[in-house]
């Protein structure tokens, strides 16, 4: 019997973790986009609706994120069919949650497990991929994490080059997101196209520590890792608001560090239980409130799955 519909939710990505440029991302509990995918008999791809994005995000399939992954699965499925979306945007738009990808992962598991899923997930990377270089360039270290789930190495575009780390106990996220937007292309435009070599160095011994520290569920030692980017961070420090106060405050209440999410305006605090996650979200909160910045605060940990399907009618 052939399916009328299917609907994926895809969750929020931590990039970078700090000093992980491009090669490291974390899958979140929540937030996340859902995507549904009706069968239609018209070719390609139509999108119907989108729902919370405040009518910002384009309704051109071709340049929607979730419209160029639909397609790219489509061309992959080798069907003559084509689908309605319908998109229900939970993320923030460019705030440094992966929202991009969220969309293009959870549209690309939509359209697959409407057609019966035919694609395994390591077979959903490159459509996935598509949606996302429409807006963020061709990276995967949002797009792997959403849609395989926990941290992950991406050293590669392909599903060879996406290894699993191990999810370390006791890590708790206080994530706040100050009402400003940084769209990735700009985060990307303002990043020094050379660096030193002692530069190099030391970038290279915080990435291995980080790395090592995973391994060992160190999280002092992580955020201390994480915290030591001297390239990424330097560059966009001035793209979001109070960065370095938020890190002071941070450490005050108790977090272990404090990193840009991806390419910001979200700061991230490791924390190692959740009333000091809790504690340190309020108190980032209290401060942008008095600069007169409204924002948004989550607390969350690492979620081990990543994209799933919802729901096939
Ligand atoms: N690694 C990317 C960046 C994540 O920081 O630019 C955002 O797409």
């Amino acid at each position: 019997m052939m399916n009328t519909s299917a609907e994926a939710f895809a969750p929020a990505t931590m990039a970078n973790l700090g000093v992980g440029f491009d090669i490291l991302g974390l899958a979140l509990h929540e937030p996340g986009d859902i995507v549904r995918a009706e069968m239609c008999d018209q070719p390609g791809v139509q999108i119907v609706d989108i729902e919370g994005d405040g009518g910002q995000l384009t309704r051109d399939p071709q340049k929607n994120t979730a419209g160029i992954a639909a397609a790219s699965t489509l061309e992959l499925i080798g069907t003559s069919k084509g689908v309605r979306l319908t998109i229900r945007k939970n993320l923030p738009l460019a705030s440094g949650l992966g929202s991009s990808s969220a969309s293009a992962v959870a549209a690309a598991v939509a359209v697959n497990a409407l057609f019966g899923s035919p694609l395994s997930d390591k077979q959903l990377l490159s459509p996935s991929l598509d949606g996302e270089a429409a807006v963020s360039g061709r990276h995967a270290d949002n797009v792997a994490p959403c849609l395989f789930g926990g941290l992950t190495l991406v050293t590669g575009i392909d599903a060879d080059h996406i290894r699993a780390l191990p999810i370390p106990d006791s890590l708790y996220l206080a994530l706040v997101t100050p009402d400003v937007a940084v769209p990735t292309a700009m985060a990307r435009a303002v990043l020094p196209p050379t660096i030193p070599l002692k530069t190099m160095v030391l970038q290279t011994a915080y990435v291995a520590q980080l790395v090592d520290a995973i391994y060992r569920g160190d999280l002092a030692t992580m955020a201390h890792a994480m915290e030591g980017d001297q390239v990424i961070e330097p560059a966009r420090a001035h793209l979001m608001p109070l960065l370095f106060e938020m890190r002071q405050i941070s450490h005050e209440n108790g977090a272990l560090g404090l990193v840009i999410s991806g390419a910001g305006p979200t700061l991230c605090a490791l924390c190692n239980n959740i009333e000091t996650a809790e504690k340190v979200a309020l108190a980032m909160r209290l401060r942008y409130d008095a600069a007169d910045i409204p924002s948004v605060t989550r607390c969350t940990g690492i979620s081990t799955t990543g994209a799933r399907v919802l729901q096939v009618t």
